[in-house]
């Protein structure tokens, strides 16, 4: 079951052949009237959504939040939502009551529960869980995705949407949705443009090492691989 639900592309056009996934996805979404879109941070989105903030898309039923975010200010270097801003919310003129931003700059349980609140706000009548149309994910070269480190708590969440989560490789604090909302989702796309990473990516494929990559399960939803380098030779 697990293989059907894991579709893998190996591309050499990464940026444009997820921007063109992610378009695709949102524009799918409008049939249910809106969509709403999770992004990830760090490097490899970046590309990503300069070409998406291009795309001719219905921005004003587009609403945006964040996998992860770091605990530091909005104009930080560090920031993901100041990333995507300037990749993304400014060139393509999105509404910014359409962006739900994770509050870095607060201690860390605050920014969690005033973030699981407003995501509260964005959940359908009669939906159990919030359902992100399209959640973007990457992985880090140790499994992680979003901030959901090796050896956290944060990985054993069993129902909070958002917790703090310290990770101790770091030394920081870090704000990450959890399993629970992450697998809600209806498709969820990793985006992996490092062959560093074939390594790990290839160890989730497999089901060993325990990366908390891989135990990312949508429970009605599918998984997409988004990788910018050349499949193993056989
Ligand atoms: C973050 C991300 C994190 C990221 C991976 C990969 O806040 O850093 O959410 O999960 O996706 O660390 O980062 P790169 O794309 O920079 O390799």
């Amino acid at each position: 079951m697990e293989e059907q639900r894991r579709q893998v592309r190996h591309t050499k056009d990464f940026a444009k052949e997820a921007a063109d996934w992610i378009e695709s996805s949102i524009l799918e979404a409008m049939d249910r009237g809106r969509a709403l879109v999770s992004l990830c941070g760090g490097g490899t989105p970046r590309p990503v959504y300069e070409l998406l903030a291009k795309r001719t898309l219905p921005w004003e039923r587009i609403f945006w939040t964040f996998g992860d975010e770091r605990t530091v200010p909005p104009d930080h270097a560090e920031s993901n939502y100041r990333m995507a801003k300037l990749a993304l919310f400014d060139p393509a003129g999105i509404p910014p009551e359409n962006v739900f931003r994770i509050e870095g700059e607060l201690a860390p349980h605050e920014a969690a529960l005033k973030y699981e609140m407003r995501l509260h706000e964005l959940k359908e009548e009669g939906e159990p869980i919030l359902r992100h149309d399209v959640v973007l994910l990457g992985v880090g070269g140790d499994g992680h995705t979003a901030s959901l480190f090796p050896g956290t708590l944060a990985l054993d969440e069993p129902s909070r949407w958002v917790v703090q989560n310290r990770v101790p490789q770091l030394d920081t604090w870090r704000l990450t949705l959890t399993y629970p909302l992450i697998n809600a989702a209806r498709k969820i796309l990793f985006l992996v443009n490092d062959a560093a990473k074939r390594t790990v990516i290839d160890e989730i494929f497999a089901g060993v090492g325990d990366h908390p990559a891989g135990r990312v399960r949508p429970v009605n939803g599918t998984v997409s691989w988004m990788l910018g380098y050349e499949p193993a030779k056989a």
